[in-house]
């Protein structure tokens, strides 16, 4: 029985030091991401704006600067949006602000403007607050499904459902597109992630996806 408990111990702590490292993982690759869009948004237009700023300086005494002054001025207004932009994949404003419904409504109504995919977002349940945890984990879990089935599926329909059944938490997606077979497909840190982001919130995810018949992924959450 000794030996038994051991063993379990170390199965115990080897499954921690997993979790763990999945989510220094995670981490690490959203650092990557952020440092690489600010790289090539913000950087790229600052670069320009100080090139511009350089040129200004040269023909300042003697020619009409207007055109390079009102170029420079688009360029910070467009600055100002890239960091908006990245400020909203980083945290969405509406997520901290009016939680997880309001949240996954405006992910659902900018993907649709931006994509040709008919987007149903069902929420069967009162509007209200979760735990912060939760609200931010499932909305990830959300950004990296629809981010799968913009880049991969090829989808022309796309269901998202939140439900609530006593004490917990449904979010249910699918799309229509080309499926994969979860068994023979690499699996890149999207899919590794939201194992463990799941398993953050003690949910429980499936993903049901076969070639030819597109995806279904549940994560059922409990709220106490
Ligand atoms: N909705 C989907 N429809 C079709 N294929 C999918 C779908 N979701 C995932 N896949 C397949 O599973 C693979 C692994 O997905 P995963 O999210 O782990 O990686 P990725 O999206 O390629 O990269 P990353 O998420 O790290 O940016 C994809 O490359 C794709 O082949
Ligand atoms: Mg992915």
């Amino acid at each position: 029985m000794i030996r038994n408990q051991v063993v379990l111990r170390q199965l115990h702590d080897e499954k921690q030091i997993d979790l763990l490292n999945a989510v220094f993982e995670t981490q690490e690759t959203e650092r990557k991401r952020l440092a690489e869009d600010l790289h090539d948004s913000v950087g790229q237009v600052l670069s320009a704006i100080k090139l511009n700023l350089h040129r200004l300086d040269k023909i300042i005494e003697n020619n009409d600067p207007k055109s390079l002054l009102s170029d420079t001025r688009k360029l910070t207004d467009e600055c100002i949006q890239e960091i908006r932009n990245i400020i909203h994949n980083v945290l969405p404003p509406v997520l901290t602000d009016f939680g997880l419904l309001d949240a996954l409504q405006s992910l659902c109504e900018r993907l649709e403007q931006n994509t040709a995919i008919k987007i149903t977002f069902t929420k069967d349940l009162p509007n209200e607050r979760f735990s912060s945890e939760i609200e931010v984990t499932l909305y990830r879990i959300a950004q990296e499904l629809f981010g799968n089935a913009v880049k991969h599926s090829g989808a022309s329909a796309i269901q998202l459902q939140l439900t609530r059944e006593k004490n917990t938490l449904m979010m249910s997606f699918s799309d229509n597109g080309v499926g994969f077979d979860p068994d023979n497909v690499k699996h890149g840190f999207g899919l590794k992630n939201l194992q463990s982001r799941a398993q953050f919130i003690n949910g429980k995810i499936h993903t049901y996806a076969k070639p030819h018949n597109g995806t279904l992924t549940t994560i059922k959450v409990p709220l106490h």
